[in-house]
């Protein structure tokens, strides 16, 4: 059973959650106590990190970036299927689950654009926590916000990003759809490689934020996005470890090139497709025989 301490935090986080979207009254049914309690149930186990999400959110500025709930494609997949929403009050929990989880992800983001816990943070013009839905398939990660990211305060909006967006629509999928992040959430300078000192700092809000999400999978762009995730794979190269599942989290991982790679070498596109396709599978999702990101 969860703690009243616990159910307290997650009941602030939503009534931050309605403040934040302008709403002063907020409909509080037995499904959504319920709900509560469950989603309680389901997070508790780490207390500190409960009472500091709850801290934060109560501190939350008006977020730019915070994106609404989006309904998730309906896929069927080869793994546990989530839990199919079958009446209006089950209709209900389902929202209630994803205003929940997009409360606590707005909470991380606040964390991170606040964030002092390593050097980084000393020349950025935005934290970039990462954005997309609150309950997707896919989580994509990638290495450290470039320019163009620490000028928007979001992930992936380069000429990178666009690459990953149409990786991601031959997928089958929309960004929306899916979650983008960073194992680093602060631009380092003139993007040279995130120190080990430095993932270690950050890595705690990518681990919030899988916990929140419960990605299916996780696609894992680059060299240092798989160092960052899983550092036993420090010493094999990325073109070994490629195509092949790792875990982050008990969550599979497939680790890949990143769009910034193919952009220099588009002959690599064809192993990132098949590497790609092979994350479809693992889903449970069509597979496109071609690529139509070009
Ligand atoms: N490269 C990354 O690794 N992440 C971004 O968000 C943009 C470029």
């Amino acid at each position: 059973m969860p703690t009243l301490q616990e159910i307290l935090t997650d009941t602030a986080e939503y009534v931050a959650w309605k403040l934040e979207e302008g709403e002063t009254s907020a409909e509080v049914s037995r499904a959504i106590l319920d709900e509560l309690v469950v989603s309680s149930t389901r997070t508790s186990g780490s207390p500190a990190t409960a009472a500091a999400v709850a801290q934060h959110a109560a501190s939350i500025p008006a977020e730019q970036n915070a994106e609404k709930p989006s309904v998730v494609s309906g896929a069927s997949s080869t793994l546990p299927p989530a839990t199919t929403a079958t009446s209006p009050m089950a209709d209900k929990g389902k929202d209630m689950k994803d205003e929940m989880r997009a409360a606590k992800l707005a909470a991380i983001a606040a964390a991170v654009r606040s964030c002092t816990l390593c050097p980084l943070h000393a020349d950025r013009t935005n934290g970039v926590p990462g954005q997309g839905n609150p309950n997707p398939d896919i989580l994509f990660v990638g290495e450290a916000p470039g320019a163009d990211e620490d000028a928007q305060g979001l992930a992936f909006v380069g000429r990178a990003g666009q690459l990953l967006t149409k990786m991601i629509e031959a997928m089958g999928f929309t960004r929306e759809d899916v979650f983008i992040a960073n194992v680093n959430k602060c631009r380092p300078p003139a993007n040279r490689k995130p120190l080990r000192e430095e993932m270690d700092a950050c890595l705690p809000y990518l681990r919030q934020q899988v916990k929140i999400l419960q990605p299916k999978v996780i696609v894992a762009m680059g060299a240092t996005a798989v160092e960052g995730l899983v550092p036993e794979s420090v010493s094999q190269k990325i073109s070994d470890l490629r195509g092949h599942w790792l875990t982050f989290e008990g969550i599979p991982l497939m680790p890949t090139y990143h769009p910034a790679y193919l952009l220099r070498n588009s002959a690599m596109k064809k192993p990132v497709w098949a590497d790609l396709q092979e994350v479809l599978r693992k889903l449970g999702r069509p597979v496109p025989k071609r690529s139509t990101s070009g």
